[in-house]
């Protein structure tokens, strides 16, 4: 059988020994050591840092050890768009950190929320999602999942548990909502959503790039997956594009609907090319991502490459260290912005003013993240003289660097969206998403000083009328 149509379940990425030795160490332990232990076995060198394996397939010792991997008896690697030896470390590494049964690394962020959600639906399904939304995700299910017959609503009042009942069919199969939003810094409620998708008997996927593991664990507030796009704060240093889904523990696959049927016939029917038997049956609590693997990422193939794996492995072990320095910098901008004439509004959880504010308190304890959303009080001419002021910060559309980044969403990742749309998701012509670096703060706080002064001769008289048109948007 050609390694395409592989359903082999070997090629096992989680090795159980290795994910017990770092339990019950910190967070930033945990990072540069969690889930290695199997890698060291493997390797007859001795390597400390998990090494680059550039090599599409792997040998079979003989004719036995072939067929004996392609029906799962024998552990091993197979073909690198199934799984690779650099990418498997960082899955173990990244299951770890989320406290996930195991994990899929795939080779964006789109491909992640692709790969989670296609496992999870098919047409005729439908999808709730929040209205809070980075815009890629969005677009994809708006159009591309529509274009496969699977419904999406979204739901704008997303900290409301009741907006999101209310939004509910009999079709709905999955959940869907960031757990910091793009570019708005609200946080979720991830408890009471979780709360309606699991009365709903269907799990709750969150995208937690924006947060990452180190601010916040969504699986241990009762999300059953987590997506990253971990272009963005893994790996930390703006070069390499890769994307991840992590499984929880304890969600029953196989449950029923109320005539009996299975809610994810995919993973709890028998499946002929598991001779028979389902992965729920071969797998557990493991059968959402070994399907993702096997089933969703194998076939649609967004291999990520063991290059980029490596590098998303090197930002990772400096995680918590870059998270809270994102943090601190952009909760102390963050206050000293809003007391700035120029400027309208700043959304930042860490605020007082924040309408998540509650919310941070409960989810964030170590910090709110590197986001912000600034609103000018001179609309969009502010904002361009504002961000061809400034020096440090890039103007980019890219988040989650070591370097600060700037953009303006009205006229770039929300174009095309209508005005009426842009204001109910709190964007105005006057808007800039901020990704505050690890820059000294200082430095940052002169060149934002700077770009204010250039906005502020950029604002027109009547500036609090144009500001208006979003200030009431949440
Ligand atoms: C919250 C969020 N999820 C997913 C993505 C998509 O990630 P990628 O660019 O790696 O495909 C992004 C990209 O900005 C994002 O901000």
């Amino acid at each position: 059988m050609p390694a395409s149509t592989s359903v082999s379940t070997t090629a096992r990425t989680l090795l159980p020994a290795s994910f017990s030795r770092t339990a019950g160490y910190g967070f930033t332990t945990q990072q540069v050591h969690g889930g290695d232990e199997g890698l060291h076995g493997s390797s007859p060198h001795g390597d400390r840092v998990a090494p680059i394996h550039v090599s599409a397939g792997f040998r079979f010792e003989d004719s036995a050890a072939a067929a004996a991997r392609f029906t799962g008896e024998e552990d091993g690697f197979v073909y690198s768009r199934i799984a690779n030896p650099t990418t498997a470390a960082l899955e173990r590494r990244l299951a770890v950190l989320e406290g996930g049964a195991e994990a899929l690394v795939v080779g964006s962020g789109q491909a992640a929320i692709t790969t989670a959600l296609l496992g999870l639906l098919q047409a005729g399904d439908h999808l709730l999602a929040s209205d809070h939304l980075y815009e890629g995700s969005r677009g994809l299910f708006a159009e591309n999942f529509a274009r496969f017959g699977i419904a999406v609503d979204f739901v704008h009042d997303h900290a409301d548990p009741a907006a999101w009942q209310r939004l509910l069919r009999p079709t709905t199969r999955a959940l869907f909502a960031e757990s910091l939003s793009n570019p708005r810094n609200e946080v979720l409620d991830v408890a009471a959503v979780a709360e309606v998708a699991h009365a709903h008997g269907v799990p709750l996927v969150v995208d937690n790039t924006l947060a990452t593991p180190y601010l916040m664990r969504p699986l241990e507030h009762g999300a059953d997956v987590v997506v990253h796009s971990a272009s963005k704060f893994l790996s930390g240093h703006g070069t390499a594009l890769g994307g991840a889904v992590v499984g929880g523990r304890g969600f029953a696959w196989d449950r029923l609907d109320a005539a009996g049927a299975p809610l994810f016939p995919q993973l709890a029917g028998a499946s002929a090319v598991l001779g028979g038997r389902s992965w729920v049956d071969l797998h557990g609590e493991r059968a959402y991502v070994e399907h993702a693997r096997h089933g969703i990422a194998a076939r649609f193939g967004p291999t990520l490459s063991p290059f980029n794996a490596f590098l998303v492995q090197q930002g990772v072990e400096t995680l918590s260290l870059r998270m809270a320095q994102h943090s601190r910098s952009a909760a102390l901008l963050a206050g000293w912005l809003e007391r700035q004439p120029a400027v309208l509004r700043v959304d930042h959880a860490s605020l007082a003013s924040s309408p998540s504010a509650e919310r941070a308190r409960r989810y964030l304890p170590r910090g709110s993240g590197a986001v912000l959303a600034v609103t000018l009080r001179g609309g969009a001419p502010a904002a361009r003289r504002f961000i061809e002021a400034l020096q440090l910060f890039s103007h980019m559309t890219h988040l989650g660097d070591v370097r600060s980044l700037v953009v303006h969403p009205a006229s770039t990742t929300h174009a095309h969206r209508t005005e009426a749309e842009r204001e109910r998701a709190g964007i105005g012509p006057g808007t800039v998403r901020l990704s505050v670096g690890i820059e000294d703060v200082e430095d940052l706080q002169a060149d934002l000083r700077r770009a204010l002064v250039a906005a502020e001769l950029a604002t027109p008289h009547d500036a609090s009328l144009e500001g208006s048109r979003v200030d009431g948007a949440a």
